[in-house]
């Protein structure tokens, strides 16, 4: 599986900014907003463009486009922080939601929500998601998009844990994954070691 880690020191000041526990809500928002334009800078660096003919005020030249971009999904409620700026770098996008929650004792994610196309065969797919703990809600909304025929995914996360990759590696689903960190571990509650705690409490306060 193809993992890349943006580690661009912008992107490492934006998380340093989303780990620190003394960050409040809305500068954590805004940390993740800004590394959000990093990681689907970094996530279209190879796609497929179009190239069409535009003239500017002095020259005929070459202008270019997303030959076929990606449909994007937020995973509610923490992926909702990176959708906005997802969509603003890439405006021409369609955009579907999953929403998963997870149950805080067996860990499972539980869907409430999949706002999707019904087909997805032969389109990119980015899912945002800040979290790549378990890898189960990941796995999960994959299998969703899979299941509606997407064979080119990739997850956009601000951190991953190696046991996520690794349970992504071992699936035979279609996925690559761009993250600003691969942190040390999860702990015996499911939370990423150091990470940066729960992400949509961060984001939007503990409900
Ligand atoms: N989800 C979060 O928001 N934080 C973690 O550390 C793990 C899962």
């Amino acid at each position: 599986m193809d993992v890349r880690v943006v580690d661009h020191p912008l992107a490492k000041a934006r998380l340093s900014t989303m780990r620190d526990a003394r960050t409040n809500s809305a500068a954590f928002r805004a940390a993740l907003q800004e590394l959000t334009l990093m990681l689907i800078y970094e996530a279209t660096r190879d796609a497929e463009v179009a190239v069409e003919p535009i003239h500017t005020p002095v020259a005929r030249t070459d202008g270019y486009r997303l030959a076929n971009p990606p449909l994007l999904v937020p995973v509610l409620r923490a992926g909702l922080g990176m959708a906005d700026q997802a969509h603003r770098l890439i405006p021409e996008a369609q955009m579907g939601f999953v929403g998963l929650a997870r149950d805080e004792t067996t860990l499972q994610p539980t869907p409430y929500l999949e706002s999707l196309p019904a087909d997805l065969s032969g389109r990119p797919v980015f899912v945002l998601d800040p979290m790549l703990a378990t890898g189960g809600s990941m796995a999960h909304t994959i299998r969703i998009l899979a299941e509606r025929g997407a064979s080119d995914v990739t997850a956009i996360c601000t951190l991953a844990a190696p046991e996520g990759l690794r349970r992504l590696e071992e699936s035979d689903l279609p996925v690559r994954v761009v993250t600003a960190s691969v942190d040390e571990r999860l702990n015996d509650s499911g939370y990423i070691v150091p990470g940066l705690g729960d992400a949509g409490d961060r984001e939007y306060g503990a409900v």
